[in-house]
């Protein structure tokens, strides 16, 4: 039995479908260009304080997934495949202030949103401080 164009339009339809939903979840995570451009506001140099307060929001809020060091090795991160992405790896790093900014504002699957937890400084000074997580 020959198939028939609509079958084949079908069958078409339902792999794209399948295969656009398993890439989703593997991709890596890529914010919008409009975020790229956000300027981070408080500079890390001349306002040490933010980093204080960024390690003090990351360690209570962060860590239990992301690490004590942001390797992606938190506690209720074992669970999760794949793991967080190790911030101190040169991929992550080499995002702008403003895509991490805006990542950690709208999460996405097992990373919480955070807008309305927190405060806009109290963002940046978390990105702030996971500028510091660098390999040593
Ligand atoms: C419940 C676990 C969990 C907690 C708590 C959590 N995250 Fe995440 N985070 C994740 C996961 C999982 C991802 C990867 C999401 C993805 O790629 O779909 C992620 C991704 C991120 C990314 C983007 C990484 C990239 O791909 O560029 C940033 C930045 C980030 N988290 C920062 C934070 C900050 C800051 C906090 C605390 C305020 C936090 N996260 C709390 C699980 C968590």
């Amino acid at each position: 039995m020959a198939f028939t164009r609509l079958q084949i339009a079908f069958i078409g339809v339902v792999c794209f479908l399948a295969i656009k939903s398993s890439a989703q979840n593997a991709a890596i995570w890529i914010a919008p260009d409009k975020a790229k451009s956000l300027v981070n506001p408080i500079k890390a140099s001349d306002y040490d304080y933010s980093i204080e307060e960024g390690k003090y929001q990351y360690t209570s809020n962060c860590a239990s997934c992301h690490g004590e060091l942001g390797l992606g090795d938190g506690e209720k991160a074992k669970k999760f495949n794949p793991p967080p992405i190790d911030f101190t790896s040169k991929r992550f790093q080499s995002q702008t202030d403003g895509e991490l900014f805006w990542k950690i504002n709208e999460g996405r699957g097992k990373m919480p949103k955070y807008k309305n937890e927190f405060s806009e400084d109290d963002i940046w000074f978390m990105v702030n401080y996971i500028r510091t997580l660098t390999k040593k």
